[in-house]
């Protein structure tokens, strides 16, 4: 794979994929972190002389134009981040597009409107790859949070373009999560969040590769279950259930530790703030659900990373969003601050713990994908990385 440092940038147009899929409220960003982490890429080529056109998603408009999804409110963010400014043009390929990058200086930076708006991108469509491709001579990929998907502008336009190579993010991405590979031991592995799909190749991989796996959140209701005890009303999926009592076996067979919470902080719904009160794993009521980990699940997972070396963590312990029910993963994070193992965090809304607490100088590293740090520890590559190749 090569680096964006070894491309020849200097008057050419560069296309460069971001992940700008950042969260947003009421039209304005409230978390700039994958903003900020790749400005030294766009820097770099800006500085080089290359015409930057900078590509992303934003959330799931699926091949419709959503307004609330415009990257318009980012670009503003993106321009105040970078201390320069920012052209924007609401379209992504076509005339529109075509015509903006013709009026680019090099040394400009352009933000091409949210390429979901076309359903090309997450087909990854011949022809909405060459439009794409079209409006540049360079690729380089700097959107490690989005290159677990095969999309149209992750490895589609890569193949079209003759040069390419990885952005300065990608590159540490690859270089700190590559560390977990082959991880100092004993190796801790952290999986909450609220559901077991999507996490269930990663779950059986990290099984395997990890010594210790704690589990958290949604995700522990599954194994609650698959252990015979009832889960209430707490969010479940339960064709799921059978990989909980496949993971359960594995770990068994080949000796490792796997810990269930041991309480939960139990509630009617995550409205239900005052009726939170924290029970057992074999006394979840059922008339409640359960929304956070309790204390003594707390101190169980302390004993248990004591010893670790390196630790991975992906996915909140409850519903972090609406406290109280987020006073487990902050816990969490305060615990992985302190501990002097390789401590590395990926995932939406653990990272925004991490962040909030003003904790991610403590981690050796804090990824800026979730779904995308998961795919890369379980098959070791992705698919925008194979395109690089
Ligand atoms: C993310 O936020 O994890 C990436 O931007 C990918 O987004 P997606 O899950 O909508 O493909």
């Amino acid at each position: 794979m090569k680096s964006i440092r070894d491309l020849d940038l200097r008057g050419k147009r560069l296309f460069l994929r971001v992940d700008f899929n950042v969260p947003l409220d009421r039209g304005r960003v409230t978390d700039r972190t994958r903003i900020e982490e790749t400005i030294p890429t766009v820097r770099l080529a800006a500085d080089t002389g290359a015409q930057v056109i900078c590509a992303s998603h934003l959330g799931k408009p699926k091949g419709k134009v959503k307004p609330e999804l415009s990257l318009a409110p980012v670009a503003v963010a993106f321009a105040e981040a970078l201390g320069h400014s920012v052209r924007f043009v609401e379209e992504c390929v076509g005339p529109e597009a075509e015509a903006s990058v013709r009026n680019l200086e090099p040394g400009e930076v352009l933000l091409l409107e949210n390429l979901r708006f076309h359903a090309g991108e997450e087909s990854n469509d011949p022809e909405f790859a060459k439009d794409l491709a079209a409006l540049a001579d360079l690729y380089v990929d700097d959107a490690f949070g989005a290159s677990h998907r095969a999309h149209a502008s992750v490895v589609g336009v890569p193949g079209l373009l003759p040069e390419k190579g990885a952005g300065l993010l990608l590159e540490k991405e690859v270089r700190e999560l590559s560390r977990l590979l082959d991880p100092q031991r004993p190796f801790a592995v952290i999986l909450g969040g609220a559901k077991i799909s999507g996490k269930i190749d990663a779950l059986r991989a990290l099984a395997r590769r990890a010594d210790v796996l704690l589990l958290g959140g949604g995700m522990a209701n599954h194994f609650v279950r698959a252990i015979g005890l009832p889960v209430g009303r707490s969010l479940l999926e339960e064709d799921k259930v059978p990989v909980a009592r496949e993971v359960l076996d594995l770990c068994k067979k080949e000796g490792k530790t796997i810990a269930l919470p041991s309480d939960f902080v139990v509630a009617a719904s995550v409205d239900d703030a005052k009726g939170a009160r924290t029970v057992g794993i074999s006394k979840i009521p059922d008339d409640r659900m359960t929304l956070d980990i309790g204390q003594k699940t707390l101190e169980q997972f302390e004993r248990l990373l004591e010893p670790a070396r390196t630790i991975f963590w992906n996915g909140p312990m409850g519903v972090f969003e609406h406290p109280p029910f987020d006073r487990g993963t902050k816990a969490l994070a305060m615990l992985l601050a302190e501990s002097s193992a390789v401590t590395v965090v990926g995932g939406g809304e653990s990272v925004a713990a991490v962040n909030e607490a003003g904790l991610a100088e403590k981690f050796t590293h804090v990824s800026t994908g979730g779904g995308a740090s998961l795919e890369f520890l379980t098959a070791g590559t992705l698919p925008g990385i194979e395109a690089l190749q």
